[in-house]
């Protein structure tokens, strides 16, 4: 029995000096501990010579050395990235992973998000609608008479399946949509891609973004709109950014306005970006045209509301001083890589 007990602790140690390098050595390994001719097997063996009294404490032992031996051996395989006898891939759960690339988000998508949470905190929520639209969403219920250049051809894409079709010129149309659903108040943000037959420059897309915003409840007046527009441009310029209104026309809002704010470029002191003005416009807006509420079937009697838009591509070029806006759309990665922060 004595003689047994030192056999196994010599075997064991021998066993924990192998290492295998490839395959055919681990196999070796195998043939020679776990074979049919193997150590294991040849010491099992050895249970003949063991007095009749000892053999159950034998038996234990033997049992033992064999699953610390086969254990060894599944350890060296998983080594080698085998599957293991169990069906389970051997991986080793210590290393560290592969490193997944991350990418970056959009500038626009980041200046976009920047604008909804600022007016998600004064109660606006984000509406949507169609990319292609209808020529009554786009321009007839929003008071854009019949004969307005911007029913063009010249300025807008129609759909030639259906000369009623269009892509949407402006995200106005969506006003027109959440209007018509009927549940007022209504204080929505609109934000989405608008088309536009223009030549492609440095400042002009056929394509673009805007966000669009719709106050409409009862008693609403141009000092809320101007109050929520002055609250708007801080939180998303800073404090010292000035801010104007001039009067302006559009055909869905009575009356209009067009706001600028202070160079951010140049401080108010005039380059080229601000033309040497010292202001930028930065969006359109007004008190909703009666006309426009009635054409959704709201009272303009009991119901007012003030409405404005902006494009995204504006506000991000000054936050960011980019100078062309073909690179939103142009998907250089040594611009992108560029705007993994927030503005
Ligand atoms: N829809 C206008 C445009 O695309 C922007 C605009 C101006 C929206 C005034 C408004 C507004 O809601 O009141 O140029």
């Amino acid at each position: 029995m004595d003689q047994l007990l030192a056999q196994i602790a010599k075997y064991k140690s021998e066993i924990e000096s192998e290492t295998v390098t490839s395959k055919e050595e681990l196999e070796s390994f195998r043939i020679k501990y776990l074979g049919t001719k193997g150590l294991v097997k040849t010491i099992m063996g050895e249970m003949k010579t063991v007095a009749a009294d000892k053999k159950k404490e034998a038996g234990q032992l033997l049992n033992e050395f064999k699953i610390f031996t086969e254990g060894f051996f599944d350890n060296l395989k998983n080594g080698f990235g085998e599957e293991s006898g169990n069906g389970a891939p051997s991986i080793d759960t210590s290393l560290p992973g592969d490193p997944l690339p991350l990418g970056g988000r959009h500038p626009i998508s980041i200046v976009q998000n920047k604008i909804i949470s600022i007016f998600n905190r004064l109660g606006f929520s984000v509406a949507e609608g169609p990319e292609i639209e209808d020529d009554w969403h786009n321009f007839t219920a929003l008071n854009l008479p019949e004969n307005h250049p911007a029913r063009d051809m010249q300025d807008t894409f129609y759909i030639s399946q259906n000369p009623d079709w269009l892509l949407r010129t402006h995200t106005s149309s969506v006003q027109i949509r959440e209007m018509k659903k009927g549940q007022l108040p209504l204080r929505i943000i609109c934000p989405g891609r608008v088309y536009r037959n223009e030549t492609i420059s440095a400042r002009a897309h056929c394509f673009f973004n805007q966000v669009e915003g719709l106050y409409i409840a009862e008693n609403v007046s141009f000092a809320d709109l101007k109050q929520t527009l002055y609250f708007f441009v801080k939180q998303m310029f800073g404090e010292k950014v000035k801010i104007r209104f001039r009067p302006s026309y559009f055909p869905f809002t009575e009356p209009s306005a067009e706001m600028d704010i202070s160079c951010l470029i140049c401080g108010g002191t005039g380059c080229n970006v601000c033309k040497k003005t010292g202001w930028v416009e930065i969006l359109g807006c007004g008190m909703v045209h009666p006309k426009v509420l009635e054409n959704c079937g709201i009272d303009s009697n009991k119901y007012t509301g003030f409405a404005f838009g902006m494009g995204i591509e504006r506000i991000t070029m000054l936050s960011y001083q980019v100078k062309d806006l073909r690179l939103f759309s142009e998907n250089d990665l040594r611009f992108l890589k560029q705007f993994t922060q927030a503005v």
